[in-house]
């Protein structure tokens, strides 16, 4: 019985080595044999490759209950929270591992210089440099999908930023948003980015380096002596991923992903980006317009630029060593710095801390309640005309969320005026039968909400919101039926 297996194993073996490129990836991926510490530090390649693998099954997990719309996208997040089975897990780990996954590639990156492979292996060097690239467009896309006041916040920054860079920015922003506002149209682009271009050029990205590129070296001399290393390194491997994901999975569902639950006070909601990206959140405090634009992509693409091309520039050892390292420990240590100073802020402040805990309570006891499916009508209602008597083109016609409804009024009454228990809901009011409001009540409400009896907790914006902004919103309004 056990040689049939043995038999059984060899001739598989037998297979994949002669039918498929197996044995030459392999070579390539273990290139030159190393003992302990550093064979333990090239690990960071495994734990990088396992992250994306956990991204994209997460993804794809996500995906089967999620609607890139304006209108469904949050409601879908709260079926994936409330209604399935793991779902806060699934998400959760989704989210902790793209946080992680920068971290890993960083940790990669800094082995590579301290084991001198950043100048004998710049194939791989390079392709570090450029996935982690990738996976920060990744993590910064992904944000938008939940759709609620934390996306909103983020999309609003995003296409700010993308609207301030010099020369191109108008095209830019106008590209990213999708059209001329904020709406599901943007959604539709983050999430395409997020879910298609993204992940493609990541994919492509590891399999020219897989594939296509090798270390350089060529010769199978290492491959058919070096059977004990790749063995042994295997498991160095296998070791330190498993450590990696008992800690994602521990860690992801003691702390579930964060989600702003609607009808939160708006005045008070403070949404706070991915921890990968509170550098950027905390240059965006004291930097305004261009200035915040060219800092925001540039210091970026000035220290990959750096990283990339110093090993190729610098042909001395000496030299490479200390420029490559500078140039990497200074971002690290500005972005360590300026994500420390995030924190430090929220936490020194006694209100940003108490506003952050109830922020997280409201999280915890909106996970813990029943989900409320939302209903959406479809097709003609009665008493309306309807040209488009088709479900599917009815639902697909974007409806524009103005870009000030969302930085005003939207945590109050909800990204798509859902509203939320004191917080009514906004649509239908053009319609409705009781206290239908006509568009000069609408203006006279955001003007003066006292004077049609409204409580003091709806803000009047008679000064906040310039004519056109306040139009902008009323015409929104009236297409919530
Ligand atoms: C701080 C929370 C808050 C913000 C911000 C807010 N509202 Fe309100 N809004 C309320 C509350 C609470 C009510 C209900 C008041 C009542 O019924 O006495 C209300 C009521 C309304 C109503 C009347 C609804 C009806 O059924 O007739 C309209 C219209 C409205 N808000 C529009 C807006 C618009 C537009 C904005 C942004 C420019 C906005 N609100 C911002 C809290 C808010």
């Amino acid at each position: 019985m056990a040689a049939e297996i043995r038999t059984n194993e060899f001739a598989l073996r037998r297979w994949v080595g002669g039918s498929t490129q197996f044995d030459a990836i392999v070579e390539r991926l273990f290139d030159t044999p190393d003992t302990g510490i550093r064979a333990w530090l090239r690990t960071t390649a495994g734990v990088v490759a396992f992250l994306i693998a956990l991204q994209a099954v997460t993804g794809i997990l996500l995906a089967f209950s999620y609607v890139p719309s304006a209108d469904s996208a949050f409601t879908t997040v709260a079926f994936i929270e409330q209604a399935t089975n793991g779902g806060t897990w699934i998400r959760s780990l989704h989210y902790h591992s793209s946080v992680m996954l920068p971290i890993a590639l960083v940790a990669h990156i800094a082995q590579m210089i301290v084991r001198g492979s950043f100048r004998s292996n710049r194939t791989a060097w390079t392709f570090a440099i450029v996935i982690l690239g990738l996976v920060l467009a990744a993590g910064a896309t992904g944000y938008a999908l939940p759709w609620d006041a934390r996306s909103l916040n983020g999309v609003n920054i995003a296409v700010t930023l993308a609207g301030n860079a010099p020369l191109v920015g108008k095209y830019l922003g106008n590209w990213l948003r999708n059209g001329e506002t904020i709406s599901t149209m943007t959604l539709s682009r983050f999430y395409g980015l997020h879910v298609l271009i993204v992940p493609t050029l990541i994919a492509f990205a590891v399999c020219l380096r897989l594939f296509v590129f090798g270390t350089g070296r060529g010769g199978s001399g290492v491959y058919l002596t070096g059977r004990g290393w790749r063995r042994d390194q295997t498991v160095r491997n296998a070791v330190v991923i498993a450590i990696v994901f008992a800690a994602l999975a521990w860690f992801s569902s003691a702390y579930p992903a964060p989600l702003a639950v609607p009808g939160t006070d708006a005045a008070t909601f403070l949404p706070r980006p991915g921890p990968q990206f509170l550098w950027l959140f905390e240059m965006q405090k004291y930097t305004d317009g261009t200035f915040a634009a060219v800092l925001a992509f540039g210091a970026p693409a000035v220290v990959f630029g750096l990283l990339a091309a110093l090993p190729v520039v610098l042909k001395a050892k000496m030299s490479a060593v200390i420029a490559t390292s500078v140039v990497f420990v200074g971002a690290i240590v500005g972005v360590g710095s300026l994500t420390a100073a995030a924190y430090l802020q929220d936490t020194v402040d006694p209100k940003t801390s108490a506003q952050l805990a109830k922020q997280e309570k409201d999280e915890e006891a909106f996970r813990a309640a029943q989900f409320k499916p939302k209903v959406v009508r479809l097709g003609k209602e009665p008493g309306k005309e309807s040209p488009k008597s088709d479900p599917v083109v009815n639902s697909a016609v974007p409806v524009a969320v103005p870009a000030t409804y969302v930085s005003s009024c939207a945590k109050c009454h909800g990204p798509n005026g859902e509203g939320k228990g004191a917080y009514p809901e906004l649509h239908g009011l053009t319609t409705r039968e009781d206290e239908r409001r006509s568009d000069e009540d609408l203006l006279g409400i955001i003007n003066d909400p006292g004077s049609f009896g409204l409580s003091a907790k709806m803000p009047s914006y008679e000064h906040k919101l310039n004519d056109e902004q306040k139009q902008e919103i009323i015409n929104w309004l009236k297409s919530l039926n």
